[in-house]
């Protein structure tokens, strides 16, 4: 793989590890009347961001590359923001996750235009499936914003 490519891929890497968290934290304090919903929608999401995580890691491993694989690593490459723990309400929990979803998506669109004019089709196809994926995380989330 092109290592400016891995590179890149890593960096998309710490933004799963870094939003797997991030999802938790709001997972575990978002309050009000849309509670349960929002609890347990954000668990889908954080075990759609574990199954992405590894297979993002796999692909730079098949290709003789190492995957960012510590906390540390992740905080270090990560262009997501982490959060401290405290109550969200669960418009700004939707929100702040609304944002993040774009960011991921722009992420892995650049990647995939990259992945593409290498011909690095396993890139590829992960970020055209991730694409999709929060196409409809973020159509969810319009809706519930609505
Ligand atoms: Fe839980």
């Amino acid at each position: 793989m092109k290592k400016e490519l891995a590179t890149k891929v890593n960096v998309y890497l710490a933004n799963i590890g870094v939003s797997y968290i991030k999802l938790h934290n709001l997972h575990w304090n978002v309050v009000g009347s849309q509670f349960k919903a929002v609890h347990e929608y954000l668990e889908t999401l954080y075990d759609t961001f574990a199954d992405m995580l590894d297979a993002t890691a796999e692909i730079l491993k098949m290709n003789g590359e190492m995957p960012l694989a510590s906390m540390k690593g992740y905080l270090s490459a990560s262009t997501i923001s982490e959060l401290e723990s405290s109550e969200m309400d669960v418009e700004n929990v939707m929100k702040t996750v609304l944002k993040d979803m774009e960011a991921l998506k722009n992420q892995a669109r650049a990647i995939r235009e990259q992945a593409d004019e290498v011909d690095q089709f396993d890139v590829a196809n992960q970020m055209e499936d991730d694409i999709e994926n929060y196409n409809k995380t973020i159509w969810f989330i319009q809706s519930m914003l609505k």
